[in-house]
């Protein structure tokens, strides 16, 4: 044994006899039972994955900080988007549908999720890589996922599942067309833009209130690999995007991405010409052009991936003062949804794991539970005349609001004048795409078409297209039956 090398140790600390050989009578013997290293060994690893992600599960990610640039203040009170605030912060990266191994080149959003250890507590900005989603009420998304992830009989995932659920749902147009475009597939993650998709609130220090996107804009620059050379790396090297992040960043080349905002006046919303708080639109920057904040580098690698990254629970209800949510109910649906999921793949008490953990201190009277390990102590409830915590009501009183009203009802967003399912998506289409985008888009839609879809799913499928762009409509019908009589 070498000086600079440590003794092998039980996880309980005391030295072990051997790495290698178990305990046995004689060298020909059976194993003993009272091998606890051994038994410890094999317990262990017994144990050793937790649940994966049920969406998001593929992914990785990064440590860094975001520093501000511009002079937001009069928006946010927030403490990370003041002058001068300089704010750790912890990143992951991931498909949506693919399990865990799955290639990080299938076409698919990507997750964008920051963790921003805040002055006022932990601040969960989990967005994508996309502007819009799929759907925009929370009783769909359990279905769009399963529509996305496998079949119940063959364990396949299905094209046919896919667009049989997304043609019976035209909300999820613009999205899918974003999606079958070259922004489908990223180069790297280091080539992709982040957004909130949702709108949130902004609260000044006068309390004012704003509607507010947010927009991580890629310093590398956008770019995208073609079907053909996603289906190569899939092969090739299924984990390409999680190495190239990692390789960077170990190698000193650190990416960033700029901050930009969508701010909109709190009484623009109910006049605007789209609902703002759809989730399936974006707004126009001619409307609400994009106001800088300020950066985001990843400068540090996890040491232990699955202590850092695949223990890192992101959840968008953690505010702090001066940002809540809108009245997107998708988002108003993940404020409940994800702290659920974590409690269940991790456990109760995954907040006290120093990647979830603030860097402020913690006065909660939360105690108790499976592997606590922040220590509690009395008084144990509230109010108290012992020296407890209190909350500071004067301070943190008023939560974010809007006002409401209406019957309790199941029932479609009030629609604004010029929402629709279609509009949008033409619109990328037609003014944002150009010749050559608009023929990978055909092509991408027509491959994915002829890869197991059938009728009437098929037919569907062609007139969803001919609703978003009447020739690109015509060119996928063409492309598919050229290719299922060839
Ligand atoms: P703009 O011309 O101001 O913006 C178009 C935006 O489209 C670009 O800024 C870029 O967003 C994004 N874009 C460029 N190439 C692609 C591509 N291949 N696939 C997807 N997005 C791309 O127009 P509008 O703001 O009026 O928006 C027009 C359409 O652009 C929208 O209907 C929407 O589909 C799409 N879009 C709009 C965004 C927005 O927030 N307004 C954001 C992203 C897309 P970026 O600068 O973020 O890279
Ligand atoms: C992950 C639910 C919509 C982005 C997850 C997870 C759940 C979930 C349960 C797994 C969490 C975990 O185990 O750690 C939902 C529900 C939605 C919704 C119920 C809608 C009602 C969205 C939208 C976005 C998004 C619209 C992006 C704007 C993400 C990201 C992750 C994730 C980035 C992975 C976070 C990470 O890296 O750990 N979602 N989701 N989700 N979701 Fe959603």
């Amino acid at each position: 044994m070498t000086e600079s090398r440590p003794a092998t140790t039980t996880d309980s600390g005391a030295p072990v006899e051997s790495d290698e050989h178990s305990l046995t009578v004689g060298p020909a013997g059976p194993v003993l039972l009272q091998d606890a290293y051994l038994i410890e060994q094999m317990a262990q690893f017994n144990r050793e994955r937790i649940p994966e992600r049920q969406p998001h599960a593929k992914g990785s990610g990064a440590f860094g900080r975001f520093e501000v640039t511009h002079d937001v203040s009069r928006y946010t009170r927030a403490a990370l988007f003041q002058p001068g605030a300089r704010t750790d912060l912890v990143a992951r990266f991931s498909t949506v549908a693919g399990e865990r191994g799955s290639p990080d080149t299938w076409r698919d959003p990507r997750g964008f999720a920051v963790k921003f250890y805040t002055s006022e507590g932990n601040y969960d900005m989990v967005g994508n890589n996309t502007p819009v989603f799929f759907v925009k009420d929370p009783m769909k998304f359990q279905h769009f996922i399963r529509s996305q992830k496998r079949r119940a009989d063959s364990n396949l995932r299905d094209h046919d599942m896919q667009w049989d659920f997304w043609t019976l749902s035209p909300e999820s147009a613009h999205q899918v067309t974003w999606l079958m475009g070259d922004r489908g597939v990223p180069r790297t993650w280091r080539h992709m833009n982040g957004y909130t998709s949702h709108t949130y609130m902004w609260i000044n220090a006068a309390g004012e209130r704003f509607w507010v996107k947010y927009h991580f804009k890629t310093d590398q620059g956008v770019e995208f690999l073609t079907q053909a050379e996603a289906d190569r790396m899939a092969g090739v090297d299924t984990d390409c995007h999680v190495r190239d992040l990692f390789e960077h960043i170990r190698d000193g080349d650190f990416p960033s991405w700029t901050l930009h905002v969508q701010v909109m006046p709190y009484e623009d919303a109910a006049g605007y010409r789209f609902n703002p708080f759809d989730l399936t639109k974006v707004w126009p920057h001619g409307d609400y052009p994009l106001i800088p904040v300020g950066r985001m580098t990843l400068d540090r690698n996890p040491t232990d991936n699955h202590a850092q990254i695949e223990q890192a629970a992101f959840q968008p209800n953690n505010f702090v003062p001066g940002i809540g949510p809108s009245p997107d109910r998708m988002l108003l649906a993940r404020l409940f949804s994800y702290a659920d999921a974590h409690r269940a793949r991790i456990g109760t008490n995954y907040q006290q794991l120093p990647v979830n953990a603030p860097v402020v201190d913690v006065h909660t009277y939360s105690k108790d539970g499976a592997m606590a390990y922040r220590t509690s102590s009395d008084p144990v409830y509230a109010p108290n005349s012992k020296g407890g915590p209190a909350a500071d009501t004067e301070h943190h009183g008023n939560p974010p609001s809007w006002s409401v009203e209406g019957e309790i009802t199941r029932a479609a967003y009030v629609a604004h004048p010029e929402d629709d399912d279609w509009g949008q998506a033409g619109t990328l289409v037609r003014e944002v795409l150009d010749d050559a985008a608009r023929d990978r888009l055909v092509d991408n839609v027509v491959g994915h078409l002829l890869d197991g879809v059938s009728e009437p799913v098929l037919e569907r499928a062609f007139t969803y297209w001919t609703h978003i762009d009447p020739g690109i409509g015509r060119r996928v019908a063409d492309g598919v039956r050229a290719g299922r009589a060839a």
